[in-house]
């Protein structure tokens, strides 16, 4: 958690310098002034569209009223103010703004154990609260595909981003570890499965039965009435659900061999979470009172073939593209959702085991007694957003006290993802991929892969920043206010290993070759420069190009780009930041050489970029990438 000492962003202390005179001209309160100053465009630091207060006096008539010399007297914060129409346009102290932060960036900057991604740029907004951020959430004997790797990476992010304004995060993975599947997963390894394959590549191997088993499955009902296979799976299951000890025992083995993996896999990553939530674990009284409570309220009917007959095509009532409804196609004891547009869907099947919703409503209570949370968040693809609406529903239905502070975050879908088909790109192939690419790119230059000391690791990372990039550069499009969907790729996701890790454009490959620049100036030119150890020694005032105050600037807005992104939990906002400032720098090294120059001047520009190094470093973790020194 932020702490409590966390001073005020410098940024805010000329933002209120603007919102200050704008207050004692206009007659207005601080806090109404302060919400008008936007960051400006075009190389002004801050603008106010005067209109926007509607006062009585005429903007025009403001705005020459603020620019008279009565009114504006310029101070060690703003230098000079200019009227356009009905714009004001304010310009802050370049000494006093260059000082000031980049010293607050240097203090600030150093990741520590509470908030790794470093201090720079947090604010306290959320002190106090608290988030439960499910996400990643794979299923279990199941491959962990690019759905789950965007749900890991998007809720990763969002709890980085939910820390730096102050909020408490649970990171839990929900995971898919109970249900028929396992029941058809048992049938398969019993008619394909192999011992030897399983201890050389678990979950290869059980994905390989776990297509053969569908293609089964799926030929069989096409044949005939009822599949074969599948009563054989329903019945495993039903054994694991009353606690059948040779049932248990194997699917114990599965999700253990699972879990290893999965771990490994979040490792790599530089994933981490502090709860396993598991659908096995959800508490059967729990599910049975839900059912009870729903049967008490009149909400239980039961869902027959006809209804199934009747083959509605269930849309998602917020936008116009269909979904599957989870479970959509069972038959059973059903809660009716249609006054809301949200289907019958069944919460006890007709045999008495229990459904991925009951269990998710009963979850959901489960963690509100155990967190308190005053949020929570579901990071699921938007394949389930028809799924999520029709928990949350069922859960105010029940009056569940928390109702009103879930939320589901949901992203754009990716194509060829169905496991049944088997056309699965699996997640290390990809980061394999991504890493080979590097690598070779990483070999065309002999003499710089002599530098490398653990090429294998930087391959890695790189070729891991590229991916993680591509897909965080997605915009988020908002459906509604509970709703957030990542529009990117929605359909397709192309992956192209070339392409993706190019140094070209805005690639991860680029990120990290700029960090990595930024910090070799300071090997370049030491020991001739060195900094003093306290910034207090530096002269700053010697920033005197347009370049150094433009970086000065961009670094000084960090703090704007942390709210605007937790505004719509969007990391393209702070991939975009990433890229800006490197763009920055890379235009800069011309103007502000640090070799060779007069020391102090070389002393300044090296600070300079070292706290622009600082700041691209903190943004890159926000976003879960480990920044590299050398490449
Ligand atoms: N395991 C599910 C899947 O892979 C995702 C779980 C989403 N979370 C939830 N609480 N239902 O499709």
């Amino acid at each position: 958690m932020t702490s409590p000492e966390l001073p005020r962003a410098v940024f805010d202390l000329f933002k209120e310098a603007v919102a200050k005179h704008i207050s004692r001209s206009f007659s207005i309160s601080i806090e109404v002034a302060f919400a008008g100053v936007d960051i400006g465009k075009r190389g002004h630091d801050f603008t106010i569209a005067v209109p926007r207060f509607r006062l009585k006096q005429a903007p025009v008539e403001l705005v020459s009223k603020a620019v008279d010399e009565a009114s504006f007297v310029s101070d060690e914060y703003l230098e000079e103010i200019i009227a356009d129409g009905t714009f004001l346009h304010y310009y802050c102290r370049t000494t006093t703004l260059t000082r000031l932060v980049l010293e607050q960036v240097y203090d600030l900057s150093t990741p520590s154990p509470s908030i790794p991604s470093g201090r720079y740029g947090t604010n306290n907004s959320g002190a106090g609260k608290k988030v439960v951020i499910e996400f990643g959430s794979p299923n279990i004997a199941k491959p962990f595909h690019l759905g789950h790797l965007r749900s890991t990476l998007l809720g990763t992010f969002l709890s980085n981003l939910f820390v730096a304004n102050g909020w408490q995060v649970v990171r839990m993975n929900y995971l898919g570890d109970w249900g028929k599947q396992f029941g058809l997963l048992a049938v398969g390894f019993d008619r394909y499965g192999s011992e030897e394959a399983l201890s050389q590549n678990a979950i290869m191997h059980l994905f390989n039965v776990y297509v053969a088993i569908n293609q089964d499955h799926t030929a069989e009902k096409a044949a005939g009435e009822r599949s074969p296979t599948d009563i054989l799976a329903r019945n495993f299951f039903q054994k694991m659900e009353h606690g059948d000890p040779s049932a248990l025992a194997l699917w114990q083995r599965f999700r253990d061999l699972s879990i290893r993996k999965y771990e490994d896999v979040y490792q790599r990553l530089n994933v981490r979470y502090d709860v396993y939530g598991e659908e096995s674990r959800v508490d059967r009284k729990r599910i049975k009172t839900v059912i009870e409570d729903l049967r008490a309220q009149g909400l239980l009917t039961s869902k027959t073939e006809a209804d199934l007959k009747r083959g509605k095509v269930v849309r998602n009532p917020q936008k116009d593209f269909p979904v599957s409804s989870t479970g959509s196609n069972q038959l059973g004891l059903a809660v009716d959702l249609e006054k809301w547009d949200l289907g019958k869907p069944v919460v006890e099947k007709d045999d008495g085991t229990s459904i991925y919703i009951t269990r998710d409503v009963a979850e959901a209570m489960q963690r509100f007694d155990e967190y308190h949370f005053d949020k929570m968040i579901y990071v699921v693809g938007d394949q389930q957003t028809f799924y999520m609406a029709q928990v949350f529903k069922i859960l105010s239905l029940l009056n569940f006290p928390a109702a009103d502070r879930l939320e589901h975050v949901s992203f754009g879908k990716v194509e060829r993802m169905s496991t049944r088909d088997g056309e699965v790109k699996f997640l290390e192939e990809i980061l394999d991929e991504a890493k080979e690419a590097m690598r070779t790119q990483m070999e065309s230059n002999a003499e710089k892969l002599s530098r490398i000391e653990d090429k294998n690791y930087t391959a890695d990372q790189v070729g891991m920043t590229c991916v993680k990039i591509q897909d965080m550069q997605a915009k988020n499009g908002s459906l509604g206010p509970k709703v957030f969907v990542f529009l990117g790729y929605m359909g397709m996701y192309k992956f192209n290993a070339k392409s993706m890790t190019s140094f070209e454009g805005n690639t991860g490959a680029y990120l990290q070759y700029a960090h990595v620049r930024l910090c070799s100036i300071e090997r370049k030119v030491a020991p001739d420069v060195v900094l003093p150890p306290s910034p207090s020694l530096i002269n700053t005032s010697l920033l005197v190009e347009p370049k150094a105050r433009e970086i000065v600037f961009l670094i000084a807005t960090y703090p704007e780009v942390v709210k605007a992104s937790f505004k719509n939990y969007e990391p393209s906002t702070i991939v975009g930041f990433c890229f800006n400032l490197s763009h920055l720098i890379s235009s800069a090294w011309e103007t502000l050489v640090v070799k060779d120059q007069e020391i102090e001047l070389a002393k300044a520009r090296l600070f300079l970029f070292v706290c622009a190094r600082k700041v691209l470093a903190t943004a890159m973790r926000l976003l879960s990438l480990i920044p590299l020194e050398k490449m």
